[in-house]
């Protein structure tokens, strides 16, 4: 046994006497309330799921298993002559809550080298699908269609005990895991290059191989690395995260789970916003002629977007109530690789100017920028200017964090989810109406 999953199940047997602890003898123990306004309005701030993988702090942002981003970046082991750490050492951090040495990723490296075959099934699904279907469809058909490959599923049929499940779910979660960047760049390659696949590299790790199947020079190794691991959780009340969790609650195997999850992702208030940051830009770069607009004139593409009843993409959040660092990190890597870069330049007017309109608007509850306002600007400026496929980088990524929170949840055997709802006359008759 690896390891990484030797040490995952000693952690989860000593973590599971805690949560049954809570649930049997606190588990009446209030944590909040729920007003009408959150049942109706998205169950904004309702304090309902468990999760130990991330924790997401209103003003200070995510911490991973603990660590802020800059920790992350700063301890988790770096791919030799790499500024960014590996993938690998992030996924080891979100399963274990450890941060691994140089050998325990070199190992976890070996193991995804071994799991990273993509059966020729799924290409030929992705060819006889039109060309021009959106890539968020294209992922998430790719990742049902390997549902067939299922160890879980297997091993459901030959009766396996509950506390056992997340065996299986873990083997699954790391075939998956190792698959994605090539499919992710399978779609890419296919789509906007030619038909051109480059294949995966023996040696490479998952960050290196997926800027060399992508056909992009360094220092796109360490974009993808930090992408990846950027994106990988935000708690598991957002919509991709909480997708996973609920259809794996219902011991839907993971292909399923991730395959809807990446669904979720694809709405433009959430994931696809990173597409809609670049689409937005590309129209006020239009209208300019390719002038960096002033802050007036960028104050008045703001609200003409407002006042057409749309959203600034990339500002606002349902939970954050200051600057993602999740932004801030992209925004450092931009000003250290690419300062004069002329959408780069728009982000940082955008910057300025967007929060004090959204504040002078006063509806949005966070006028700061979130990841999606600076995503999109890196990758355009390593040739990906086909914003399109922006999503199905940050699905590669968010992957990682909810397969964590499946193992876990099988681990300490959460049950099915079903929250209760109400109609609309019986909120009137608790409001007294
Ligand atoms: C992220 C988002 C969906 C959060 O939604 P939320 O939790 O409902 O946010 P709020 O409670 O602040 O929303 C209150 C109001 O402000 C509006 N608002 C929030 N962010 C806004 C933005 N960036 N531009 C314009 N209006 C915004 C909402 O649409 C809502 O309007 P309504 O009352 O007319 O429905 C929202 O901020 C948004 O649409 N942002 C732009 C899309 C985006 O960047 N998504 C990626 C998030 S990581």
């Amino acid at each position: 046994m690896p390891n990484i999953k030797e040490k995952l199940k000693e952690k989860i047997e000593a973590w599971r006497p805690r949560t049954t602890k809570l649930v049997k003898e606190y588990g009446n123990v209030k944590i909040g309330e729920v007003t009408i306004g959150q049942a109706i309005g998205g169950m904004r701030g309702v304090k309902c799921l468990a999760t130990d993988i991330s924790y997401l702090d209103p003003f200070e942002g995510i911490r991973f298993r603990g660590y802020t981003i800059p920790e992350c970046l700063e301890k988790l082991p770096k791919a030799p002559g790499s500024e960014m750490p590996y993938v690998e050492g992030h996924v080891y951090l979100l399963l274990t809550g450890d941060i691994p040495t140089e050998d325990e990723v070199i190992e976890l490296v070996e193991e995804f080298k071994k799991r990273k075959h993509v059966p020729q099934y799924v290409f030929d699904m992705l060819r006889a699908m039109p060309r021009d279907t959106h890539p968020m469809t294209m992922f998430s058909a790719a990742i049902l269609a390997m549902q067939r490959e299922s160890v879980f599923v297997k091993e459901y049929n030959a009766g396996i005990g509950k506390m056992d499940m997340w065996d299986p779910t873990y083997e699954d979660a790391m075939n998956m895991l190792a698959k994605l960047p090539a499919i992710g760049a399978y779609i890419f390659r296919m789509k906007y290059r030619g038909d051109t696949i480059i294949p995966a590299h023996p040696e490479l790790d998952m960050g290196g191989n997926f800027a060399h199947m992508m056909g992009i020079d360094k220092p796109y190794d360490d974009v993808a690395r930090l992408y990846f691991i950027l994106h990988s959780d935000h708690e598991s009340g957002n919509v991709s995260a909480h997708t996973g969790h609920l259809i794996a609650s219902a011991l839907s195997d993971v292909y399923y789970s991730i395959s809807g999850m990446i669904n979720g992702l694809a709405g433009p208030l959430h994931g696809l916003a990173n597409q809609e940051v670049l689409r937005w830009i590309q129209g006020v770069m239009d209208q300019m002629g390719g002038k960096i607009p002033t802050e007036e004139e960028m104050k008045k593409f703001v609200w003409d977007t407002l006042n057409s009843g749309q959203v600034v993409p990339g500002f606002g959040h349902a939970v954050l109530r200051k600057t993602d660092p999740r932004y801030q990190a992209q925004r450092e890597f931009c000003l250290k690789h690419l300062p004069d870069d002329p959408i780069f330049k728009y982000v940082d007017v955008l910057y300025k100017v967007v929060p004090p309109i959204l504040e002078e608007q006063g509806k949005a509850k966070n006028p700061w920028p979130n990841v999606d306002a600076q995503s999109g600007v890196i990758q355009w400026y390593y040739g990906i200017t086909e914003y399109d496929f922006y999503t199905v980088l940050f699905g590669i990524g968010r992957a990682i964090g909810v397969l964590s929170n499946i193992i876990w949840d099988r681990a300490l055997g959460y049950p099915i989810e079903r929250p209760k709802s109400l109609t609309t006359a019986m909120l009137e008759e608790i409001a007294g109406i």
